[in-house]
């Protein structure tokens, strides 16, 4: 009998994941939960931590796949990120389940589960702001616990390409500067960070200087299409969302959508910069009308976000991919992959590997590929893109560059007024706009006292 029941203790010692409770876990519960996670499922999870926070906690990430500890060429990166602002903190417990639930679905051999996990590379950090949680308390509204521990809105803190003032690098804090080095080391295709206070999907940009992108009062992306598509993919899978009209202190939002500036700019945002720097579309999730939902309503809230975390992640998939080669059959980095109609203000460059993912509705598109060497020429070719989500897997297509030393190479305008490297920004905004923004900015404050993007 002993023996029997030391028998199942040792069965369920090797269960690959105990049994996850619907409650608020610690730092230091979730550390122990990614680590046990990661010990009993080596083959698909590999847990990392990015950086620390401002009071030395480490930003863990748990990756799952099936080659979870590092890129594959052709396999698309996705990310969310949960709780950056401390007391927002429904995305901790959802990102704990996602894991736990894609980590179940695959040891039983359930088909969406293998499929994801085999065409994609997933990145789960449950905190990116642990000391905010910290302090934080279990309010609705209020925002004790907002900000990092130096009092800082980590979604404020980011470089933005529209800002007429910029932060000094010595300004930017530790989690930011930990997100921004993780943007350098992957090729993040899709993303998005989970926030609560309200019930919608929100996609970029953020902010603007009223320049052209600014349209009817959205500022408007060259990418648009397909953010609304990504955004409606969400609240449609969701089960209220799509309404628009569940948190009676906000404005209904049609579709359960919004343009990020529309709803309200904000300056400094993640959001922002994952798109405009690191070719990364990333949404801002605002998946509760309360902040800190009681204990209670857990349950019910991750079974009406379930199905709209999975599908969004299964959007990596969307538009086309592949690689870049030069006339030797060696890949080309840095190689910029342009699509016709799209001007983003950093361009879509290929990685080291000469890859290049870009996401795209089903239609039609000229693409260009241009490189700096000397003597190649601006390859053009036009496409026809299927739906890629539904088989896992956006069209792949490769491009073979021509040396062409005989043909004179079509010198291209400079058109990024701004660094697009991902370590600096340069802005050129004049005393005018500066003028202009000051006072758009006392106008930003007060907007933000209210709002919880
Ligand atoms: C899943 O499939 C593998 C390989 O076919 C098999 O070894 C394993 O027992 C299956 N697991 C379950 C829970 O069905
Ligand atoms: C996983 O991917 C491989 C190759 O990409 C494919 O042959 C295999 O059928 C896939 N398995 C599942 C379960 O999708
Ligand atoms: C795309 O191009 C194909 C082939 O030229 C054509 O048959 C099809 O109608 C086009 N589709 C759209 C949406 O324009
Ligand atoms: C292009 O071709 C010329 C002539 O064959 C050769 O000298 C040059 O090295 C080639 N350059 C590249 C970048 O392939
Ligand atoms: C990024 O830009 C800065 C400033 O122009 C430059 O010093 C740095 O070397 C660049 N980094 C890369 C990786 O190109
Ligand atoms: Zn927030």
């Amino acid at each position: 009998m002993i023996l029997l029941h030391l028998f199942f203790l040792l069965i369920l010692h090797h269960t690959p994941v105990t049994l996850l409770e619907f409650r608020y876990h610690s730092n230091q519960e979730i550390k122990e939960y990614l680590l046990q996670v990661s010990a009993g499922n080596p083959d698909i999870t590999h847990l990392y931590s990015i950086g620390q926070s401002v009071r030395g906690q480490e930003l863990w990430v748990l990756a799952l796949g099936v080659s979870p500890g590092q890129h594959t060429v052709g396999v698309p990166e996705f990310k969310y990120v949960g709780n950056i602002h401390g007391n927002e903190v429904l995305g901790r417990v959802l990102l704990l389940h996602l894991i736990d639930d894609l980590v179940r679905g695959y040891r039983n051999n359930e088909t969406w589960s293998l499929q994801l996990l085999n065409s994609t590379r997933i990145h789960i950090m449950p905190t990116m702001n642990p000391d905010g949680f910290d302090s934080s308390d279990t309010d609705c509204m209020y925002s004790q616990g907002r900000f990092n521990h130096n009092g800082m809105d980590l979604n404020r803190n980011f470089p933005d390409a529209f800002a007429a003032q910029t932060l000094e690098e010595d300004e930017r804090e530790a989690e930011v500067r930990a997100v921004m080095g993780w943007l350098r080391t992957e090729t993040f295709v899709l993303s998005a960070n989970l926030h609560g206070g309200a019930l919608v999907a929100s996609y970029a940009y953020d902010n603007s200087n009223r320049g052209s992108e600014l349209i009817n009062g959205a500022s408007v992306s060259p990418d648009d299409d397909v953010f609304v598509h990504l955004a409606k993919e969400y609240s449609y899978n969701h089960a209220t969302m799509h309404n628009g009209n569940r948190c009676a202190e906000s404005t209904p939002f049609l579709h359960g959508i919004t343009n990020g500036f529309e709803w309200y700019a904000l300056s400094g945002g993640m959001q922002d910069y994952n798109y405009v720097w690191a070719q990364c579309l990333e949404l801002t999730l605002e998946i509760s009308c309360c902040k800190f939902p009681p204990v209670s309503e857990l349950p019910g809230m991750w079974k009406d976000n379930r199905k709209a975390l999975l599908s969004f992640i299964q959007q990596v998939h969307l538009g086309v991919k592949g690689r870049v080669f030069d006339s030797f059959g060696a890949p080309v980095q840095n190689a910029v992959v342009d699509v016709v109609g799209r001007r983003n203000i950093c361009p879509f460059k290929t990685n080291q590997h000469g890859e290049y993912y870009r996401l795209l509705l089903p239609g039609n598109y000229t693409l260009t590929v241009m490189v700096t060497y000397p003597g190649y020429e601006v390859l053009t070719e036009t496409l026809t893109i299927p739906y890629g989500p539904d088989h896992y897997s956006a069209l792949k297509h490769d491009f073979f560059l021509q040396n062409a030393t005989t043909t004179t190479r079509q010198p291209s305008s400079p058109r990024h007024s701004i660094t697009c490297n991902h370590s600096v920004h340069l802005s050129a905004g004049g005393a005018s706009v500066r003028a202009v923004w000051t006072g758009f900015a006392v106008v930003l404050f007060m907007v933000a006292l209210s709002v919880d993007n």
